[in-house]
């Protein structure tokens, strides 16, 4: 292995001080006292220790939240405030851009392109996105009714804050998860409690101390780090809070409703897919062959609009696979701190365990494995990138979220949009999909008929911090980004006035 080239003495500094959660404008230990180690994927070592945030830290962080909210001093701000400390956050994370890149490598293991080039740029964008909507909230003015009393009447609507919102984060994509919460919410006016995922807690940490470097009023953004099973639930169940916004697998997303029925709290959910990606005969495969390679393998492929489904065309079929084991099997595995690696370590030895099974699963169903399978000796949780041929939709690699770096492709030999689309849309989830031809007609119906929240076209993944982003079916309730976003975090009111 080349040597790693040096930490940033910001990051040194960040990873050397004790960390402590912020909660009402204090940086604070757990009730408890107790801390959960914080590891590094690529050498295992622990790396930061953070406070075991409970049920008792959660509910000062949820009062601290509703005191800020009730008491008016962020949600009666003049907008054109709000905006502006928005757009001082992002500007503030620009500038310690180094410090959060390599933060982010060292906790969460995806290698420095996705983590500086990308997840970083794109956290100060969804902020300088939400910092322009504060001033652009309107609602509107009905015609009145003649059946309701009054001569003369005016009816309208305001947006309103939903009130306290409780976030919880995974560990896949962590600064970004965190500021795509965050921005739409404060945005609204709400205030937030924020619980990023026990794997992954640091860059939501710097996050805090930027939120207060910015000007942003204590008790607005709270961040309590913890586990799922401690401070996810006690979130999740808390009475003072009316909304809870969530990212993460469809289980926990189960267990999340059942919670937030006590008070029967909003909910918005992200809870993954299992992504098609379907290759027409008339592709152009000089680029749908690479980008089906980095749609699958992007974070290891852990990232919930993998294309983990690739459904290709039979005459085409035998040099996409090719194509596609050329580039995977050139792919350099390793730390991310090494600029040459494209493919970082899995999260967890668990995650790891997790894919393997499923690489085991594939073999035995009867898939052809075309590249990759295996695990790589030593420390860390490095594996190869792996492509599946022949898979169809009864294994378990083509019905299942797998979450790692493992992509299934099967075959076709039909051009009736119907039975492509019957294809695609098997399967229990709904976030993205994607269809690559040069057939305008092809591809517009095709993206009319796949069951999903984003369709592209000779493209896959997002549209951008501007566009909804959300699931059909299983993968979720709700969009974020974009307009849509917001509206996550407002309840209407019409206001009816007998003149
Ligand atoms: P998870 O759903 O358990 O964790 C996500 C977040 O939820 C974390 O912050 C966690 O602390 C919290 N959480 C866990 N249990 C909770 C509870 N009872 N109440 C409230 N919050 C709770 O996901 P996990 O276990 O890390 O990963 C398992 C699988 O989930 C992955 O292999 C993947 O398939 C899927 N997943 C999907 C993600 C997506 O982006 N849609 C992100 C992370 C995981
Ligand atoms: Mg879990």
């Amino acid at each position: 292995m080349n040597a790693l080239p040096p930490l940033n003495p910001e990051t040194i500094k960040f990873l050397q001080a004790p960390r402590r959660m912020l909660i009402d404008g204090a940086w604070v230990n757990a009730a408890s006292g107790e801390t959960l180690d914080v590891f590094n994927p690529a050498t295992e070592e622990k790396i930061a220790t953070v406070p075991a945030g409970g049920a008792a830290d959660i509910d000062a962080a949820v009062k601290a939240a509703r005191r800020a909210f009730d008491d008016g001093k962020w949600t009666r701000m003049a907008a054109s405030e709000r905006g502006k400390l928005l757009w001082k956050l992002a500007d503030l994370i620009e500038a310690n851009g180094p410090r959060l890149t390599e933060v982010e490598v060292l906790d969460n293991g995806m290698a420095l392109n996705p983590a500086g080039k990308l997840a970083v740029p794109l956290a100060a964008a969804t902020l300088r996105y939400y910092a322009g909507w504060p001033t652009k909230i309107t609602g509107d003015v009905i015609a009145p009714d003649p059946r309701m009393p009054g001569a003369e009447t005016l009816t309208y609507t305001r947006k309103e804050p939903i009130g306290v919102v409780g976030q919880i984060t995974p560990w896949n994509y962590p600064l970004g998860m965190a500021t795509m919460k965050l921005a739409p919410a404060l945005a609204a006016g709400c205030t937030v409690v924020l619980k990023p995922a026990e794997q992954s807690p640091l860059t939501a940490l710097i996050l805090g101390e930027l939120v207060q470097q910015a000007g942003i009023p204590d008790g607005v953004v709270n961040i309590v780090t913890g586990t799922g099973e401690a401070a996810g639930a006690a979130l999740t169940a808390h009475p003072l809070v009316d909304k809870v916004a969530f990212t993460g697998s469809t289980e926990v997303g189960r267990l999340i409703l059942k919670a937030a029925a006590g008070n029967l709290k909003k909910v918005s959910l992200e809870l993954g897919g299992k992504s098609p990606f379907i290759i027409m005969p008339d592709a152009d495969l000089a680029k749908a062959i690479p980008s089906a390679v980095y749609s699958s393998f992007f974070l290891q492929g852990q990232n919930c609009m993998c294309s983990s489904r690739l459904f290709v065309h039979k005459t085409i079929f035998d040099s996409v696979m090719d194509g596609m084991a050329k580039i995977a099997s050139g792919m350099k595995i390793g730390p991310g701190l090494d600029p040459t690696t494209n493919l970082g370590p899995l999260i967890s030895s668990e995650q790891l365990e997790r894919v393997q099974g499923y690489v085991a699963s594939g073999r035995d169903e009867g898939a052809t494995l075309v590249t990759g399978g295996k695990r790589l000796p030593g420390k860390g949780y490095f594996m190869e990138p792996t492509v599946f041929a022949h898979a169809n939709p009864k294994m378990k690699i083509v019905r299942d979220e797998i979450f790692g770096p493992v992509t299934t492709a099967q075959m076709f030999d039909t051009d009736d949009v119907d039975a492509i689309a019957r294809l695609a849309n098997d399967t229990d989830y709904g976030l993205v999909g994607s269809v690559w031809t040069q057939n305008v007609s092809v591809a517009h119906k095709l993206a009319a008929r796949i069951r999903a929240g984003t369709v592209g076209i000779n493209h896959h993944g997002p549209a951008g911090n501007n566009a909804p982003f959300g699931g059909f079916k299983q993968s979720g309730w709700g969009r974020e980004f974009g307009k849509e976003a917001l509206d996550l975090y407002f309840e209407t009111k019409t206001v009816f006035a007998n003149l």
